[in-house]
């Protein structure tokens, strides 16, 4: 009989997760709660109450406050006699300001428990709510450094139940907050494991009313999520952390992440254009809703590298583009458009330093490899992508939302300091070798 094709993975593993001298030689292993299925936001009301919850903050989506399953849900808490304080005021795409604004409502409301049921600008602005209501401080002490001060959180936070709405960002499964920073026009996040939510509740009936831009924009998000962590720099090759420093989320790829990979890039290869392009595909939204989460699971024990990080810079500068579909007041690039439209040149740039993954990638995404050599690796797998792309009217290149070659500059002066995610890139990456990215990123077709 033929060997299964995990077993060729599985051998290019034990050579890709070598051993050196100064490298890694552990990985921490965070493991996401969640309860999945059709139906269980309807449990969220016993979920809260086995979390000791009794006064509790439920930040809502604006746009989904009439849906019905928002209405399961609060009704869900009220009849476990929880005291539910509704809050709003989320920004889609989220900003320092609009974080600050949910602190100050946070720490005013004197909450023991957290819920957010909205896509991944409602889970963030309810995770920075809940940290800087437990554990009070300047808005730049638990960002990122060298951006903000990058200061551990002190502690456990009150425990928040997260329900996601998109299909998705994993955001239930992170311990990672992002917001666009006004005076970088950039954007950063905090990511410390503290801000995971306690539990995810994934009901996969709340994707029925997504709008088709959103699942192609989230779905791409999960998409490079799963493909950045797949090829990350093993953990084997960062730097050991000090001793009794816990180490970073982006540690690295290991094959704990993986496993999420593994599971998730076949789903979205199959799923994600119906899902886009057939609202009534259940089956199909209901499988992108999962790859999400494993793809969360994943990039939340590996971390991102440079298609996340080029992307801070495209939707922190944006000039005038709106995407359909999208509940915004301004100019917004959606997070995983500004994503996607860098990954096809990254991916052609990181081929050579783990060829054997990124045409595993391809493959699993369903590409036709079986006459493609390592060598055509890079060129395989960002096909694949454009392809993708093509097939749920993602617009085509930087250029397509705005961006000529003399921005490029500006775009690398955001993406630069994203050191956390630029490092666990599988190959050193200069400034100079950003700008050479971004202009490949301009066009695909
Ligand atoms: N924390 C993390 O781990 C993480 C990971 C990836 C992305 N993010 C962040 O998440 C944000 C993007 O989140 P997103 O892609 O989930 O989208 P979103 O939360 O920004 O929502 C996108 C749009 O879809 C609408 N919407 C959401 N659910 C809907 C539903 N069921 N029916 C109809 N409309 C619905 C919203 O009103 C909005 O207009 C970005 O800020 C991004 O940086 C965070
Ligand atoms: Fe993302």
């Amino acid at each position: 009989m033929a060997a299964p094709e995990v077993d060729c993975m599985n051998c290019c593993q034990h050579e890709h997760y070598a051993g050196s001298a100064d490298g890694d030689y552990g990985f921490e292993v965070d493991g996401a709660r969640i309860t999945y299925g059709r139906g269980v936001l309807a449990e969220l009301g016993e979920a809260a109450k086995a979390l000791h919850m009794k006064r509790v903050a439920v930040f809502v989506d604006p746009t989904l406050r009439e849906r019905d399953f928002v209405k399961t849900a609060l009704d869900a808490l009220r009849d476990a006699k929880m005291d539910a304080v509704v809050y709003t005021d989320i920004a889609i795409e989220p900003t320092d300001a609009s974080f600050k604004q949910a602190a100050a409502f946070a720490s005013d409301g004197k909450f023991d428990g957290y819920v957010s049921i909205g896509g991944g600008s409602t889970m963030d602005t309810c995770k920075a709510a809940d940290l800087y209501a437990t554990y009070p401080a300047d808005f730049m002490d638990y960002v990122n450094a060298p951006i903000g001060a990058g200061r551990p959180i002190p502690g456990p936070l009150t425990p928040h139940i997260a329900c996601p709405t998109t299909c998705g960002t994993g955001s239930e499964c992170t311990g990672i907050a992002i917001f666009d920073y006004l005076a970088m026009n950039a954007k950063t996040g905090i990511r410390a494991r503290e801000l995971r939510p306690a539990l995810g509740i994934i009901d996969p009936d709340v994707t029925r009313s997504l709008p088709a831009m959103v699942v192609a924009c989230s779905g791409f998000d999960v998409l490079s999520h799963a493909l950045e962590s797949y090829t990350a720099l093993p953990y084997t090759r960062h730097a050991r952390s000090p001793k009794g420093v816990a180490r970073s989320l982006s540690q690295g790829a290991n094959p704990y992440s993986d496993v999420g990979c593994v599971g998730a890039l076949p789903i979205i290869g199959e799923h994600i254009a119906r899902a886009v392009n057939d609202p009534s595909d259940e089956v199909a939204r209901e499988r992108m809703m999962f790859a999400a989460m494993l793809a969360g699971i994943a990039f939340g024990n590996a971390g991102c590298h440079l298609p996340h990080a080029m992307s801070y810079a495209v939707s922190g500068n944006v000039k005038e583009f709106r995407a359909p579909g999208y509940a915004a007041d301004e100019a917004m690039i959606p997070h995983g458009m500004s994503v996607i439209l860098n990954a096809p040149a990254v991916f052609r740039f990181t081929a050579p330093a783990c060829p054997e993954r990124h045409l595993d990638a391809a493959r699993m995404l369903g590409a036709d490899v079986r006459s493609a050599g390592l060598d055509d690796a890079g060129e395989v797998l960002s096909a694949r992508i454009t392809e993708l792309m093509k097939a749920t009217g993602i617009p085509n290149g930087l250029s397509a939302v705005g961006y000529e070659a003399r921005d490029i500059d500006t775009l690398v002066d955001g993406s630069f300091p994203q050191k956390g995610l630029i490092h666990n890139a599988p190959r050193e990456t200069s400034r100079e070798q950003l700008h050479s990215l971004y202009t490949n990123a301009l066009n695909h077709w």
